[in-house]
């Protein structure tokens, strides 16, 4: 399976190379609330998912999303515009295809963001935190099948998966920004359905701080490759159960959007302070 796997990666990765002149250093994956970043970076190369033969493209009618590379606060980036989810349905391997291409491509450190439910009593909506460590055991491996020897090993450590390094340059980051940023773990679960009340207890006991249906599978991918990884989660809504209103996509996008200026800053003050 995984030689498939492995196959498909290299068709796209040919595809995509043959097409750009610049070599990016760092990816960002756009979640919800960074929608308009792409503004601030100067963009000179862009890929349609839906032009990479083999490409998995978002189920969402409209929105396949795109690879754009350019230049932002003197580094060289790829951004995601876009990205698919597991709980549409894709196998697990495809959902991490995007994020692997671009550590094919020479990226060294990818940023990771999301929107997200929290679960810690602490925090907010509008908070923005930074991803210290994850929960991924609700879903399957991307690692799973045979292992593709050419990204990395059989059995990858865990330890730090979201890299040490980065988290200094993200704390940084929020100074140089004027952002407040809190700090915790980020569980993945498999949607499309919000968490009900009892598995957001679940997963509190478990030690998760916020919510949310991606960047987990890929950080994990990254990790095994090697490539060093920083995640950040906007949070949007209190998770189920601790608010009086049920959960609805629209209030998750309304918080994305007041807080998407902070964010937007604080994305560009951790590419900015890169090592
Ligand atoms: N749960 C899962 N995913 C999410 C949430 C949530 O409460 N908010 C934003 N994405």
């Amino acid at each position: 399976m995984s030689d498939a796997v492995y196959q498909k990666l290299l068709r796209c990765y040919d595809c995509v190379s043959g097409r750009i002149q610049t070599r990016p250093e760092i990816g960002i994956v756009l979640g919800s609330g960074l929608g308009t970043f792409a503004q601030e970076v100067q963009i000179q190369e862009e890929i349609s998912y839906s032009e990479i033969e083999g490409f998995p493209v978002s189920t969402v009618p409209g929105h396949s999303g795109k690879y754009l590379f350019g230049t932002l606060a003197g580094h060289s980036v790829a951004l995601m515009q876009g990205r698919v989810h597991y709980y549409e349905g894709y196998d697990i391997t495809d959902v991490v295809l995007p994020v692997r291409l671009l550590g094919m491509l020479g990226v060294k450190t990818m940023i990771l963001t999301n929107a997200a439910g929290g679960i810690n009593p602490n925090f907010q909506p509008g908070i923005l935190m930074m991803i210290t460590d994850h929960i991924t055991s609700l879903i399957p491996s991307p690692l799973r099948g045979k292992n593709i020897d050419a990204l990395g090993v059989r059995f990858p450590d865990m330890s730090s998966v979201y890299s040490k390094e980065v988290q200094g340059v993200i704390r940084t980051a929020a100074v140089r920004a004027g952002v407040s940023l809190r700090e915790g773990v980020y569980i993945q679960h498999p949607g499309p359905n919000f968490e009900t009340p009892a598995e957001i207890r679940a997963y509190r006991m478990m030690g998760a701080d916020a919510v949310g249906m991606s960047t987990a599978c890929e950080a994990m991918a990254l990790n095994h490759m090697g490539v060093r990884v920083g995640g950040i989660s906007c949070i949007t809504n209190l998770a189920a159960g601790m608010n009086k209103t049920p959960l609805t996509h629209e209030e998750v996008y309304e918080t994305a959007k007041r807080v998407e200026d902070d964010f937007k800053r604080l994305v560009t003050e951790t590419v900015r302070e890169m090592i």
